[in-house]
């Protein structure tokens, strides 16, 4: 059984104010915030508090290819009427798991012929990687890299009290 780690808004909103100070630091300047829902929608928001840069939004879903392949990622809702070439972007996701559905993101966005790409994840799994991120990614900022464990996020409790106690 993996472990459960229960994380508050306050944890969280720290570890991302350390990392927009690293990401300022980095001199990567994103034009955009690329947030991938819904995980890492109030990842981006905070963020945004310190970089100061417009959110864009995209989702992607799980469908059933065939019984081989089983469920593959696909696009649900994508940049809309924003184009993104030959622009920053850094995209935002609250947790690199298997990577799978960041790998299809990143190389679905990179499509897009943005001028360069950075990552940040909030939390990082320490554990073999099944997706892996092209070589033209210019940054992969992580806020926190944990062993392999399931992290119970804030934003998912329906008893926000109970998973506050949970966390002490
Ligand atoms: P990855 O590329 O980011 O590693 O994601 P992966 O395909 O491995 O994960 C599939 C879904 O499982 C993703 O949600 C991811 O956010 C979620 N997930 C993975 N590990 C954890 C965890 O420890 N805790 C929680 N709460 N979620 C986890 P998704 O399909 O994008 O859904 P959502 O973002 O709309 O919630
Ligand atoms: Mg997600």
């Amino acid at each position: 059984m993996l472990e459960t780690r229960y994380f508050t808004y306050n944890e969280i909103h720290k570890t991302l104010c350390d990392s927009a100070q690293k990401i300022l630091n980095s001199k990567f300047n994103p034009d955009y915030i690329v947030a991938i829902g819904a995980g890492g929608f109030i990842p981006a928001r905070i963020l945004r508090t310190y970089l100061k840069v417009p959110i864009i939004t995209v989702t992607i879903a799980y469908y059933d290819h065939d019984k081989k392949k089983g469920k593959v990622p696909a696009k649900q809702q994508w940049l809309d009427t924003v184009d993104i070439s030959n622009k920053k972007i850094l995209v935002v996701d609250e947790v690199d798991d298997s990577r799978i559905t960041l790998e299809y993101t990143v190389k679905a966005l990179l499509e897009e012929n943005p001028s360069e790409l950075s990552i940040y994840v909030l939390h990082n799994k320490l554990r073999e990687k099944e997706g892996c991120f092209p070589d033209s990614v210019k940054h992969v900022f992580v806020g926190e890299n944990f062993e392999n464990s399931w992290f119970c996020y804030p934003w998912d409790a329906t008893d926000i009290d109970l998973h506050k106690e949970k966390t002490q």
